[in-house]
C-alpha cells in the first residue's frame, strides 16, 4: 500500500495539468478519440456517433447531459464513465475543439 500516495500524487498531477490543456490534448487524454476516432469520424463501433464539426453548443450540452445522466438513451452508458474525469471547463474546451474539426 506504500504505492498509493505515489499513484495519488501522479493522478493529481495528471488531472491538474490537463485542466490547463487545450482541446486537442484533452480529446486524446480523456480518451474521446478511442471511441469517436482521432478525427471525430472513424468511430470505434458503427453505432457510435461521428462528432467532428458538430455545433459547439450541441456538443457541450450532450456531454453535460451524458455526464449528469439527463441523456441516458442508446449507448450513452458507454460514455458516462469517462465523463467523471471531465470537468465543466474541460467540456467547453473540448467542445470548441471538436466543433472546429474538419
Ligand atoms: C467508451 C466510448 C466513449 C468515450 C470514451 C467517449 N464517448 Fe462520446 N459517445 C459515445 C457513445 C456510444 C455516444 C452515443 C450515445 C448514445 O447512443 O446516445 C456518444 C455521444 C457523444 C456525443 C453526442 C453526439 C450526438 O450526435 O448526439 C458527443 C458530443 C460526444 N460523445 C463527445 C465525446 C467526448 C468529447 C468525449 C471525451 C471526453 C467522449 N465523447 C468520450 C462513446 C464514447
Amino acid at each position: 500500500m506504500k504505492l498509493l500516495p505515489v499513484v495519488t500524487a501522479a493522478l493529481v498531477a495528471l488531472v491538474s495539468s490537463s485542466a490547463f490543456a487545450d482541446g486537442a490534448k484533452l480529446f486524446a487524454e480523456k480518451t474521446c478519440s478511442a471511441c469517436h476516432g482521432k478525427d471525430g469520424k472513424k468511430t470505434l463501433m458503427p453505432d457510435y456517433p461521428k462528432i467532428a464539426g458538430q455545433n459547439v453548443k450541441y456538443i457541450e450540452k450532450q456531454m453535460a447531459d451524458i455526464k449528469s445522466g439527463a441523456r441516458a438513451n442508446g449507448n450513452a452508458a458507454a460514455m458516462k464513465g469517462v465523463m467523471v474525469i471531465v470537468s465543466d471547463a474541460e467540456i467547453k474546451e473540448i467542445a470548441d475543439f471538436v466543433s472546429k474539426m474538419k
